[in-house]
Formats: C-alpha cells, sequence, structure tokens
C-alpha cells in the first residue's frame, strides 16, 4: 500500500512549522490538552510514539515518568529536529513509517499517536501491529483529523452568509472512504478518509476496548478569548480515543 512522506517536502516542511510555532493554534489550544487528558499514568512506562514528529510528545512523556520512549517517523526532516531538540538518553528514535512497526522488538505499556494516523492508507494493518507490540492491559491513545474534515470532496468547505459568516459546513461523500487529495501548503497532500464506524470497528477488530472518545470543542471562556474557533462548534478539527488491549480474564 502508498506510504507518502509529504513533511520531508522543503515547503511543506517550512509551512507547517511555522504554524506549530504559531503561539496560538488548534493543537496547544485544543487537540494536545485532549490527549494529554487521555494519556494513563506514565511512571515505569514504555512508551511507542507513532508519527513523532519534533519529538515534543516524546520529551513531555518522559519528563511524566516514562521509562523509555520509542519515537517513529516516515519524515528524516521531523526526526532531525526532535534529535535537536527534543533529545534525551532514554528516548530512541527511530526512522521507519508506522506500517512497518512489526519489526520492532520488545514490548511497550502505551501506544500514542498524534495526528499521523490520516496519512495511512492501511489503518487495519497499523492497529494490529500496535495490538500484538502492546503488553497486557496495554493503552493506546490517539488524535486524527476529524472524519467531518478528512472527508472534504473538493468546493468550499463553508456555506457563508451575507457578512461572510461561516452558516454551516458543506458536507459530501461522508460515505466514501478511502484517499483524498489536498492542497496544504503544497499540492497533492494524500489523506485517508474514513467513518467514525470504520474507525472504532477497527479498534474493536483488532481486539481493543474503546475507553474513551473527545471532539473537542470550546467552551465560553475559550470562545471569548479565541472567537475565531467559533467553527468548531460546527464541525469538530480532531478525534480522539483512548482504547484498552481486551484482556479475556479481566478486562
Ligand atoms: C501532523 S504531524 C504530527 C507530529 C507529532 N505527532 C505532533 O503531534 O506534534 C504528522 C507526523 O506524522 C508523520 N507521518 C505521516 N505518515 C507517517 C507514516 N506512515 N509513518 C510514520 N510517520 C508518519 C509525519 O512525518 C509527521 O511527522
Amino acid at each position: 500500500m502508498a506510504k507518502q512522506n509529504i513533511y520531508d517536502n522543503e515547503t511543506f516542511f517550512e509551512g507547517y512549522r511555522k504554524i506549530r510555532e504559531n503561539e496560538v493554534n488548534a493543537n496547544k489550544l485544543f487537540e494536545i490538552p485532549a490527549l494529554l487528558s487521555l494519556m494513563p499514568d506514565l511512571r515505569g512506562r514504555k512508551v511507542l510514539d507513532l508519527g513523532c514528529g519534533f519529538g515534543e510528545h516524546c520529551k513531555y512523556f518522559m519528563e511524566a515518568g516514562a521509562d523509555h520512549v520509542t519515537g517513529i517517523d516516515i519524515s528524516e526532516k521531523m526526526l532531525a529536529v526532535a534529535k535537536k531538540e527534543n533529545a534525551h538518553p532514554k528516548i530512541t528514535y527511530v526512522h521507519m513509517p508506522m506500517e512497518d512497526i512489526a519489526r520492532l522488538n520488545g514490548k511497550f505499556d502505551v501506544a500514542v499517536s498524534s495526528l499521523a494516523f490520516h496519512y495511512v492508507e492501511d489503518f487495519s494493518g497499523v492497529v494490529k501491529n500496535i495490538y500484538q507490540l502492546l503488553g497486557k492491559g496495554g493503552v493506546l491513545v490517539f488524535s486524527q483529523e476529524n472524519p467531518l474534515c478528512t472527508c472534504h470532496s473538493g468546493g468550499d468547505r463553508w456555506t457563508r452568509d451575507e457578512n461572510g459568516e461561516k452558516v454551516y459546513l458543506n458536507l459530501a461523500d461522508y460515505g466514501i472512504e478511502g484517499e483524498r487529495e489536498c492542497v496544504w501548503f503544497v499540492d497533492h497532500v494524500i489523506k485517508y478518509h474514513r467513518t467514525f464506524a470504520t474507525i472504532v470497528n477497527t479498534l474493536i477488530d483488532a481486539g481493543f476496548v474503546i475507553e474513551k472518545m473527545i471532539e473537542p470543542l470550546p467552551d465560553a471562556d475559550m470562545l471569548e478569548a479565541y472567537p475565531e474557533y467559533r467553527d468548531l462548534l460546527h464541525k469538530p478539527d480532531f478525534l480522539l480515543i483512548r482504547a484498552k488491549k481486551f484482556d479475556v480474564c479481566g478486562y
């Protein structure tokens, strides 16, 4: 199956780096707090971060008491930043597409992936391999673009009123899964759309129990401080799930 490495494209990489460096962005306000709220106690745990990017989460997991963190990513450019800016004696950064994680040695207590699964065509294969790599009671926590975003199928995303304010999201082809091409810093960025049911059932079929899901939304205080994020009330940007490896002898 196809594996895209768009983060090694110079123009894409620079554009992405700039938005992540902004003082305010949707990651900092919504996605990261939700992701961290789903993490189990990391003290003494072995953690695998799939699509670790700049390694910021890997460093955080070590500071939260993890015993060891393995961060893997398909992009050499992202890993170069991780090794420079978020190095730690107990973090190992590995240049590897997550589709190949069956090659990793050892077991992990926690697998985490932040905003990378929507780049993966073989989601089911990756989830099955994660299940195998987790020890008894292991936990998977991930975020991805919300399926209401990944199903975008061309044209304007929003219907607006006469003042240009967003009234509602234009939605089409939610039920058609698979590859979607979009423009984000560069042309031809490939993401994969899957319905909520497919995402949840893929986890269940692999043997996971779903423990919690979050679609982060702004509260009243947040809307007052950042009114531009009112859009999220029409359409959440992110979907986050915590799932646990099912254990017949007492989940
Ligand atoms: C949006 S960035 C998120 C980076 C990091 N997890 C974070 O939240 O800051 C997505 C990352 O996933 C990586 N990625 C995309 N497809 C991948 C694949 N098939 N295997 C491993 N990493 C992948 C990209 O190279 C990029 O570093």
